[in-house]
């Protein structure tokens, strides 16, 4: 595994290695001393053309308590905003170097254009609509550390999933590792190819929530909606938005997820998102930088033989 590119096509043992190598971290990341120096000596560049609050602190976090160096990149003030390409730019941090670039894209497909013209591994950060793995991965741990397995459990995927390369990546991993997904929404935010991606899809939360084991929430992606319908919010919130009325429909213990940024109000209802019996979005958080720190000692630590041959 070169890269970490996207979800599709990994084989279940390469996911499940992840997330075993992901565990790891967890007492270290707990304790007083968070350092060790499994990457000490290794140089990793964030380079983000898109805003973060979790995946660019959590890539930092992860990779320092592992001693790598880490760079942030800042797109604003720097020659990308003189005309550089994205490309121009990635052979110009190659030179550098470093050992890993960890990329989040506004297009659909630029992370991998970029891994085939570096020669160090490059994590995909999110590349517009297609993919967020690393995402995936931190939903997977969270889950299956609260259930045990993925396997046989029934996911709803509620809002606006044709924006999202977070639905996308969560699709791939849940079907790779045998649950079942549903994708809940408005008919005008789903995906053209949904009927393609072996879900099962409804329009209303009351079908869509019936009986699942995890309700996954998701932001309307309002910045990829650029001349397309974008819905009022007030009815949004009425038809699409998770409070306590619509979670009922789920099963009792149902977890609820998001994997921020919340919009509360929107998508997402203040006392279902506080909920700190059922919500688990801090969890998700914290098992971001495990997941974070699996992957960069899998690509360019000792633990490439954890992760098998998936892709
Ligand atoms: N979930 C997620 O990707 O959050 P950020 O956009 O803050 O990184």
């Amino acid at each position: 595994l070169p890269h970490l590119l996207g979800i599709e096509g990994l084989s279940p043992e390469t996911i499940s290695g992840l997330l075993d190598l992901s565990e790891t971290y967890i007492d270290q990341n707990r304790s007083v001393d968070k350092r060790r120096d499994r990457l000490a000596g290794r140089t990793i560049i964030n380079l983000f053309f898109e805003n973060s609050t979790r995946t660019r602190t959590s890539f930092e976090v992860a990779a320092k308590r592992l001693g790598a160096d880490v760079i942030n990149m800042d797109v604003a003030t720097s020659s990308v905003r003189k005309g550089e390409t994205l490309l121009d730019t990635a052979m110009t941090l190659n030179a550098m170097r470093p050992d890993a670039i960890v990329v989040r894209h506004h297009e659909s497909g630029a992370v991998n254009l970029l891994s085939q013209k570096v020669n160090c591994a490059v994590i995909n950060a999110g590349d517009g609509q297609h993919e967020h793995p690393t995402q995936a991965l931190l939903d997977a741990l969270t889950i299956r550390r609260r259930r045990g397995s993925l396997e046989g459990l029934l996911v709803a995927i509620c809002g606006d999933i044709m924006h999202s390369r977070v639905a996308r990546s969560n699709i791939h991993l849940l079907q790779i590792m045998g649950a079942r997904v549903r994708v809940v929404g408005p008919p005008t935010l789903m995906p053209t190819d949904v009927d393609k991606m072996g879900v099962e899809v409804h329009y209303s939360m009351k079908t869509g929530l019936k009986d699942v084991d995890i309700v996954m929430m998701l932001r309307l992606q309002t910045e990829r909606m650029q001349g397309s319908f974008v819905p009022s919010i007030s009815e949004y919130f009425h038809f699409f938005g998770l409070d306590r009325v619509k979670l009922q429909y789920a099963k009792p213990d149902a977890l609820i997820m998001h994997p921020g940024p919340m919009n509360r109000g929107v998508e997402i209802d203040s006392e279902v998102a506080d909920d700190l019996d059922r919500s688990v979005i801090h969890e998700q958080v914290e098992m971001g930088v495990t997941v974070r720190m699996a992957c960069l000692d899998a690509l360019i630590g000792g633990n490439r033989n954890q992760i098998g041959n998936g892709e």
